[in-house]
């Protein structure tokens, strides 16, 4: 280290830290004022990326303002430009600059959320950032005229969120059987059920629950990607035959692939009338319930007994936030209390809550300040404003592919995914088109203008576009669309 530390710790003089900061700051403005001028992708060797990196661990620091340098032309000025107007993949937010102030300042202070006393303002400000993120979807109800407590929990994302929604069913549904002390074993398969456009995450989870995927019943969907209710209501009549435990049905609000909006009120009354638990998967549209033009497609939404929304996502915050939304408190302490002495001495009986008494972990970051602060700062309204903008682009976009006569759109957008193949002249077989929009995706990735991945549906190849960032503009889709035949036209020949 060429900067001088302080004596005996880790800390720079108020005088050299100022310069540093400074720099970080010119970083960081540069970033923003470049944004648009970078490409989306840039198609580095994997070896070369790799050898930016490769050496022992370094037993001598260096200068940091040289590291910062470093740091800025390997790995700043190389990212995939997720901040950028053309970025299309997956379901990808730009961040916000609020947010990018927010996480330095919440970094510095380091407060943990696992006890109300180790960062009371912030315990506070998570509280507070969830009730929000449930009036925002309209989650919380009027119970007699009383709103609804509602518990939840901040987590790293949508994946998180999801396994959190079933972790707390799994514990509250077969409490009596005292799982918690006794595992699963002894137990009937319990079965889940979602279409076959859940999102793979839920596997995942029923994988960590020990229920297994093989008591996961993928329903068939209708055309529009939504599932299939009768077939759902056939198959738990089934299981019930069979002898089995149904206990979960998951509704999507806004499938990953195309969007799609399960029937959510008919949901909640299955699951009302077989006694199941009801678990949304939001974590990518269910934050557009906050539109008015949108909110009837998320009627039931409000019954479920839990829902995964993602703040990183249609909340335009930068990674990690996502948040898992109960119906009271009591559902989250009853899954994950555990008492330790070392955590319960200081416990005062004044209405504090403990932030790890209702989550699997118990040191956690402070991942609500910048939700809390893009909330204030922007308003709830401009987020709406932003939402809807995504949402009449990808509109835009469809109409866009719909009407030209080399591509085929695969679904109507309700949200901001659109799924498409380039067709050319129209004359392709099915595998035919299948290998060219493979090849017109990785070259895509190769020519980095526009990063957009692809995915499969109804067994095909497509192009899927997702539409999720503030900074996307008309002209950003006009051009998506001329690259994207650009490319193609020079494969298809
Ligand atoms: C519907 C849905 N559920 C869950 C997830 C997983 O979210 P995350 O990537 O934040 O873990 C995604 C991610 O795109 C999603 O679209």
């Amino acid at each position: 280290m060429t900067e001088t530390l302080q004596k005996n710790s880790l800390d720079f003089s108020p005088q050299v830290f100022s310069k540093l900061l400074q720099e970080a700051c010119e970083i960081t403005e540069n970033l923003y004022s470049e944004m648009e001028k970078r490409p989306a992708y840039q198609a580095f060797n994997l070896e070369e990326v790799k050898s930016w990196f490769d050496e022992d661990l370094p037993e001598q620091g260096m200068s940091f303002s040289n590291l910062l340098k470093y740091s800025n032309e390997k790995v700043l000025q190389t990212a995939t430009n997720n901040m950028g107007p053309h970025m299309y993949g997956y379901v990808m937010a730009g961040g916000t600059q609020v947010s990018s102030i927010a996480e330095l300042l919440s970094v510095t202070v380091n407060q943990n959320m696992g006890k109300w006393h180790l960062g009371p303002a912030m315990n506070e400000i998570e509280q507070r950032v969830i009730q929000w993120g449930a009036d925002f979807i309209g989650y919380r109800r009027d119970i007699d005229g009383v709103p609804e407590q509602i518990g939840g929990t901040l987590v790293s994302g949508g994946s998180a969120a999801n396994l959190t929604g079933l972790t707390v069913a799994r514990n509250v549904f077969f409490e009596k059987y005292k799982i918690r002390e006794t595992g699963l074993f002894g137990q009937k398969p319990f079965i889940v059920y979602g279409s076959n456009e859940t999102h793979g995450c839920v596997d995942k989870s029923l994988e960590l629950l020990g229920i297994g995927t093989n008591n996961y019943r993928k329903v068939q969907c209708n055309a529009d990607y939504t599932i299939d209710l009768d077939a759902l209501k056939k198959q738990i009549e089934q299981d019930k035959k069979d002898g089995l435990q149904p206990f979960c049905v998951i509704g999507n609000a806004g499938t990953v692939n195309t969007g799609a909006l399960d029937n959510l009120e008919a949901l909640a009354d299955i699951a009302q009338a077989h006694g199941l638990w009801f678990h949304v998967d939001g974590a990518y549209g269910g934050l557009v319930a906050s539109l008015d033009s949108h909110k009837h497609l998320y009627k039931g939404m409000e019954r479920a007994d839990s829902v995964a929304v993602d703040f990183h996502k249609w909340l335009y915050q930068p990674f990690e936030v996502g948040c898992c939304l109960v119906k009271n408190w009591d559902l989250l302490k009853k899954t994950y209390y555990k008492r330790a002495s070392y955590l319960s001495m200081d416990v005062k009986d004044d209405g504090r809550l403990d932030l790890n008494d209702h989550h699997f972990q118990l040191s956690r970051n402070a991942k609500a300040f910048k939700v809390w602060m893009s909330f204030k700062a922007y308003g709830a309204q401009a987020f709406r404003d932003m939402i809807q903008k995504d949402v009449d682009l990808t509109k835009y976009l469809a109409r866009c592919v719909d009407s030209a006569s080399d591509f085929k759109l695969f679904n109507e957008p309700e949200l901001s995914a659109v799924c498409f193949q380039y067709i050319g002249d129209g004359t392709k077989s099915v595998d035919e088109l299948n290998q060219l929009n493979q090849k017109i995706i990785h070259a895509l990735e190769e020519d980095g203008r526009v990063f957009i991945p692809g995915s499969q549906l109804l067994g095909q190849t497509v192009i899927r576009a997702c539409l999720i960032n503030h900074r996307k503009q008309k002209e950003h889709v006009d051009q998506l669309v001329d690259v994207i035949r650009e490319i193609a036209e020079s494969l298809d020949i």
